[in-house]
């Protein structure tokens, strides 16, 4: 496993394990696969509902605790110094853990200057060893920067080969900010499976869309956490370190980048309003 360096010295591995859409159950059987498969880092959300089964996982794993990098993320809901403070104490109940090695604010929503407050103390008192934001855009990014005392270590953000967010990529490091990969695979959206370009590439190395797509994103020093609930496929999108692309393929690949998400635009009005009533937030 290949490891990032963080602007605070935490070593982070640059692929990972995503557990979104599981339940408790399928999550502490994955998880428990993920990390005899190899997996270290093990990317949950309080919004997932299964930080239970990392939890359980991550107790009978036989894997010592320091080796594990666990992630979570504050849910917009729990926005807010008071709230945030709360909802840490019980993440870590439920992952059954003392320290978290990650926190992220999931969403740029509500009062997130109030959870980032929570998140610098809770850095600070050693409960968690690196915080970060998800989702922020340019604009929020800029206003959480600006006005906080400790940057962001890591923004997770929607990246894949038809997303790569290249100049972003460039911005946030210019704050210590590292890119981390959420649905490096699209979902599978863009038919990125049966992609002739990364076919051709797949076969010259003697390996599989999935994996090149990956190694697409760790050779840019971007962070991925690729999920499946299938224990030959987590190890096939582990099998990622032993090739590596040539800057003519990387190329190529660089023009599958279509520049914009898949899942939600949040420069839309109409996506957000549609995000919030999916996950039933706000009080109208
Ligand atoms: N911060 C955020 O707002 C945010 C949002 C979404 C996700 N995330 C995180 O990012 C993680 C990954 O994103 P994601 O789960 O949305 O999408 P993803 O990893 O891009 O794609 C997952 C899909 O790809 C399939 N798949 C996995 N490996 C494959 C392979 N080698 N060949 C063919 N198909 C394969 C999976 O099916 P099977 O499971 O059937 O194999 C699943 O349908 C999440 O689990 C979560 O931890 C964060």
């Amino acid at each position: 496993m290949k490891f990032i360096t963080l602007s605070n010295g935490v070593k982070m591995p640059i692929l990972g394990y995503g557990t979104f859409t599981m339940s408790n159950d399928e999550t502490e059987r994955c998880v428990t696969e993920a990390i005899q498969v190899g997996y270290r880092l093990i990317d949950t959300a309080q919004a997932y509902r299964n930080e239970e089964g990392v939890g359980n996982a991550i107790v009978k794993c036989g894997v010592s605790r320091e080796e594990l990098f666990i992630t979570t993320k504050i849910w917009v809901e729990n926005a807010g110094y008071e709230k945030a403070k709360r909802s840490l104490e019980e993440s870590l109940k439920k992952l059954q853990t003392e320290y978290i090695d990650l926190v992220l604010i999931h969403q740029a929503f509500n009062d997130y200057y109030g959870t980032w407050k929570a998140l610098e103390e809770a850095y600070k008192s050693g409960k968690v060893r690196a915080i970060g934001v998800s989702n922020f855009y340019p604009d929020r990014f800029m206003d959480l920067v600006t006005f906080s005392e400790i940057n962001p270590m890591i923004n997770q953000l929607e990246t894949h080969v038809f997303q790569q967010h290249k100049n972003d990529k460039k911005f946030l490091e210019k704050y210590g900010t590292k890119l981390e990969a959420w649905a490096p695979f699209a979902r599978g959206s863009h038919g990125i499976f049966e992609n002739e370009v990364l076919m051709q590439i797949a076969k010259q190395h003697n390996k599989t869309i999935g994996q090149v797509a990956l190694r697409f994103l760790i050779q840019n020093g971007i962070i991925a956490i690729p999920k499946s609930v299938h224990k030959n496929r987590m190890e096939e999108n582990l099998n990622i370190f032993d090739f590596s692309l040539s800057n003519e393929n990387i190329k190529k690949i660089e023009e599958l980048d279509l520049g914009e998400n898949v899942f939600m635009d949040h420069e839309n009005a109409e996506d957000i309003e549609r995000f919030f009533k999916m996950f039933k937030i706000g009080n109208k």
